[in-house]
């Protein structure tokens, strides 16, 4: 394919590349798949306000998240398996992100392990954790991240158990790949990912492998997830949790105005609003259409952080619009990510920044800091009416 353009175009070369399964497992919600594809689609429903004749020189893209400065409010969101989309590649994914000035967060469920980012990167990068039954090992795993010089800890809280994905179950999903007929005739397809993963020891689930006794069957994320995951987490466990820590703490997969409110009096930096891309409860409301309950709520007294459905500048921009203060692309890498590597990374950032950076002067704008809901047809409400159908 030619040079590609869009997040779209680096989606089509990444199913071309990546192996069925775990293609399936990046392109895929819960169930129905209506909260899903919901993320992306009610994007389109809010329009920006053209402004014609402003001066546009000069314009900035600067901000920060959690007090970090960034090169713009888009950082890289924690997922799993990273490294079965391309070889290395929370690695790869990882020094796109310092290359560009965005933070990058590794995910509990990584191929690479804490350790061996940190080894194989310069810049600080975020650590996402889940919670599990097992609190020694939970507590080594922040200890680890601390030790890594990890600048901010983001906490799950959407997924004590799985949301289901028919496509993972009917794939086998697991890491690596087992040598069935059906896994081996698809990866006769894929020689450029086999060529790489013949080239790394990385296959596994760095984080855990070695780190966690009597774990039967760690190549299968779902039963691993239904067996070690704690199904008990509440609100009085992050308490524990920030004391662990002792430094910037993010709590991610609030939708609810009410669950925001208990975030931000439990004294974490931000909250992220997020249905985890559309992989958990089925039905819920789209990212976007949640945001300004919780930002009504809360926004004055937590840092509100966003994510789901983001595929380019314009998005962005249209969630900072209903008063996100930074946002997260999950797929729009991964898809980079298996179209590319690290270039195709540096793509999905090169693309979003690019588009951002345009809608923001287009709307008449210089700095990304002054973005608010005058550029969204109608204000806030309009885009909110807009959202309901209304
Ligand atoms: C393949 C995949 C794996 C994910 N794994 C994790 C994870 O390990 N931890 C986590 O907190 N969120 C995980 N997420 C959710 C993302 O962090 C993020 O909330 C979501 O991808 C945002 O939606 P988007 O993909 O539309 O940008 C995952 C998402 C995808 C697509």
């Amino acid at each position: 394919m030619a040079q590609p353009l869009t997040i779209e175009d680096l989606r089509i070369m990444a199913r071309r590349r990546v192996p069925r399964m775990f293609y399936d497992y990046a392109d895929s919600g819960a169930w129905t798949e209506g909260t899903y594809r919901a993320n992306e689609t009610d994007f389109a429903k809010i329009k920006l306000r053209q402004r014609v004749a402003v001066d546009m020189t000069n314009r900035s893209l600067a901000s920060t998240m959690i007090g970090q400065p960034v090169a713009m409010p888009v950082a890289i969101a924690p997922t799993g398996m990273t490294g079965m989309q391309h070889a290395d590649g929370e690695i790869l994914a990882a020094r796109a992100a310092a290359k560009a000035g965005v933070p990058f967060t590794l995910s509990t469920m990584s191929i690479c392990s804490i350790e061996d980012v940190a080894n194989h990167t310069s810049a600080p990068f975020w650590f996402q954790l889940y919670v599990m039954k097992d609190r020694d090992f939970i507590s080594r795993l922040i200890q680890r991240a601390k030790a890594a010089g990890c600048s901010a800890l983001v906490l799950t809280l959407d997924l004590q158990i799985l949301g289901q994905r028919h496509k993972d179950i009917r794939n086998g999903l697991s890491a690596p790949p087992k040598p069935t007929l059906a896994n081996m005739i698809n990866l006769a397809f894929k020689p450029w990912w086999c060529l790489k993963m013949l080239d790394t020891p990385r296959r596994q689930f760095g984080n855990i492998v070695g780190h966690v006794t009597g774990v039967a069957d760690m190549s299968s994320l779902g039963s691993w997830t239904a067996s070690q995951f704690d199904p008990k987490l509440n609100w009085d466990d992050i308490k524990w949790i920030k004391d662990q820590w002792g430094g910037k703490l993010i709590l991610k997969g609030i939708l609810d105005p009410e669950d925001a409110e208990t975030a931000a009096q439990s004294g974490a930096d931000a909250l992220i609003v997020s249905n985890h891309g559309g992989r958990q409860l089925d039905g819920a409301l789209s990212s976007i259409e949640a945001l300004p309950g919780v930002v009504d709520q809360v926004g004055n007294r937590i840092e509100v952080l966003f994510d789901g459905g983001i595929r380019s500048g314009q998005d962005v921009i249209k969630a900072l619009a209903l008063g996100a203060h930074g946002t997260f692309i999950g797929r729009a890498f991964l898809y980079g990510l298996g179209a590319m590597g690290e270039k195709g990374v540096t793509a999905t950032l090169d693309i979003i920044r690019k588009e951002l950076d345009t809608t923001m002067a287009l709307c008449g704008l210089r700095d990304i800091q002054n973005v608010d809901e005058r550029i969204l047809v109608g204000g806030r409400e309009g885009a909110i009416k807009r959202l309901a159908g209304g």
